[in-house]
Parts: C-alpha cells; structure tokens; sequence
C-alpha cells in the first residue's frame, strides 16, 4: 500500500486531502458522507468575532463549470463556536483547523488570542481573502504590507501552525505569499475564489444580489493551480492547492507542482462523500505508477525553466 502520509507546516497529516474552508460546515456536520478519519484534516468556515449574517440571497449561483458565491462570512461568531463547535472537533480523527476572518488588521490577532489555547485547534487558516464582504475592497490580500500586518499580528497572538490563505485576484501571487511568509506564515494556502459574475439575460438578474462573488470549481483550476505553482516557486514555506479540486487526479496535480496538500471545496457540494474517496483512488493510482510514498510525488514538475524551485516545504 502507497504511504500518502506527509508533513505540512509542522502537522502531520494521514494523507494530503482537506476540507476547503465554507464547504464542509465546521467538520462534523458532514461526518455521515465523510468521516474525519478518511481525511488529512478538516477546516472551518472562517469564524469572526462577532455573529454575521451573510448578505442577501440569491447568494449561490450555479455556472457552467463551477459555483459563484457571496455568502458573506455568515457564521454565529467566536463565542458560540468556542462553546458549541470546539468541544465536538475534540473527536475528529484528523488534523482540525479553524479558519479565521475579520474586517480589521485587530480582529485577527484577537480571533487567534481566543483560540490559542483550545487544545482541539491543531492550525489556524488567515482568509485574508474573501471577495464577500465590504464589496470585496478588504485590501489584506491585495496589499503586500497589510498581508504582512494581519499575519504578524496572528503570529504574535499563537504559536498555533498558520496558513495564510490567498487571493488569486492579484497581478503577483508570489510577492503576497512572501509578505506572510515573512510575518511568519507556516504554509500558504492558494487559493480562494476567483472574483466573477453570472447574468441571465432574459431577466436582466444577476447571478447573486451582490452581483460579484467568489467563483470556485472545475472552471477555476488552471487558474489556482498557476497560482499555487507561483507560490510554491516564491517561498519556503509549504503551500496547500486549492481550486477546482475534485478527483485523485487533480489532487497529483497539484502535488506535482509542488503543493504538500490540498483542500477540495466546491465538488463537496454535488457530492461530499467523495472527499473519502479520493485517498483510496490516490493509493491505487501511486500503486499502479510504482510509487511508494506521495512524498516522491511532490515538487516533481519537469520544467525547462532556469530556476526550477525546491520543494515546498522543503525546511
Ligand atoms: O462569502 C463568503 O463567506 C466566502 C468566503 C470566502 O471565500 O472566504
């Protein structure tokens, strides 16, 4: 049987699969589809200090090849899932992350403070990157020194494993990651969701209320899996894939471009429970290929470009 155990920012994972944050619920609720045990780890919706609502609906929209959402960070906030959430994830037979967002540089390091000590958080995603809230201007991920503020602020607050999770709505990727991974990133997470808008013409309607939203699935993924790639070529640091993710293949994909893991979103919404089958199918695929670890997999893009980048997450 092919090892797809490996090592990311400090966590061991049983193999390189998570939930993408905002598609699972917290965890738990999806357990029946798949269990916990099946998967590297399992990330949050992001969390924020106070309750949100989330904008008006239509707030999902189907596309031909992927999803639009403007959900807009709804969640109960910190202290309901301190109380109500965290005590559940204690169980959960994998690596547990909370993802974390705000509207100000503070509310990161605050959300972190209230976190650090809860001995179910294994890791803490920054969302420096949702297009969702305040008209998608939030500049954390679009502004290099704010990115950099955010993550030094969080890093300050805990010595928690963090993952800075990125916006590929960016002319250079590479320059934010190494923003966080100066202020102390431990991994990158790339990428959330493409900014995008649907129309139906005979209506005259938009997609969803806020017009623009956040585009995810099949569509996006050359787009997330060059960003990942640009990551991986600008730091150390490990990064995680995300964007379009749905098969084994997908997920080779992305480790071959040098990614130590990935989250799958999106494809967990026509059918959550083949997020438990992915690892299985990776097995058989390595197998089939005569590989004996997913760690020889990893970083192996064959390029004839000059700089050809060492593996994420090499330190
Ligand atoms: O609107 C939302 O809740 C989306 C969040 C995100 O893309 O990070």
């Amino acid at each position: 049987m092919a090892s797809l155990a490996t090592n990311c920012a400090g966590l061991v994972l049983r193999n390189p699969i998570l939930s993408a944050s905002g598609t699972f619920g917290h965890g738990l609720e999806m357990q029946h589809f798949a269990p916990p045990s099946c998967l590297g780890g399992l990330v949050s919706k992001t969390v924020t200090l106070k309750p949100r609502h989330g904008n008006p609906h239509p707030r999902i929209a189907e596309t031909e090849a992927g999803l639009l959402n403007s959900i807009g960070l709804e969640n109960r906030g910190i202290e309901a899932y301190l109380r109500d959430v965290l005590p559940q994830m204690a169980s959960a037979d994998c690596v547990v992350v909370t993802n974390i967002g705000g509207e100000r540089v503070e509310d990161f390091a605050e959300l972190a403070a209230c976190l650090d000590a809860r001995p179910e958080v294994d890791a803490l995603e920054i969302n420096l990157s949702c297009p969702n809230v305040q008209g998608g201007k939030l500049p954390f991920s679009t502004d290099p020194r704010m990115a950099e503020a955010v993550v030094r602020g969080v890093r300050a607050a805990t010595r928690k494993p963090l993952f800075a999770k990125l916006s590929p709505n960016v002319t250079d990727i590479g320059e934010i990651a190494r923003a966080a991974e100066a202020a102390g990133a431990d991994a990158i997470t790339a990428v959330n969701t493409l900014l995008g808008m649907s129309v139906d013409w005979r209506t005259g309607k938009p997609g969803i209320n806020t017009v623009m939203g956040g585009y995810s699935g099949a569509g996006i993924k050359p787009v997330a899996l060059r960003c990942a790639w640009q990551c991986v070529r600008s730091v150390r640091i490990p990064v995680i894939g995300c964007g379009g993710i749905a098969t084994a293949h997908d997920v080779l994909e992305y480790l071959v471009v040098g990614c130590r893991a990935v989250e799958v979103g999106t494809a967990c919404f026509s059918d959550p429970s083949q997020l438990a089958r992915l690892a299985p199918e990776i097995a058989r695929l390595l197998e089939e290929r005569g590989i004996e670890s997913i760690e020889h997999l990893i970083g192996t893009l064959r390029t004839t470009l000059p700089v050809q980048p060492a593996p994420a997450g090499a330190r």
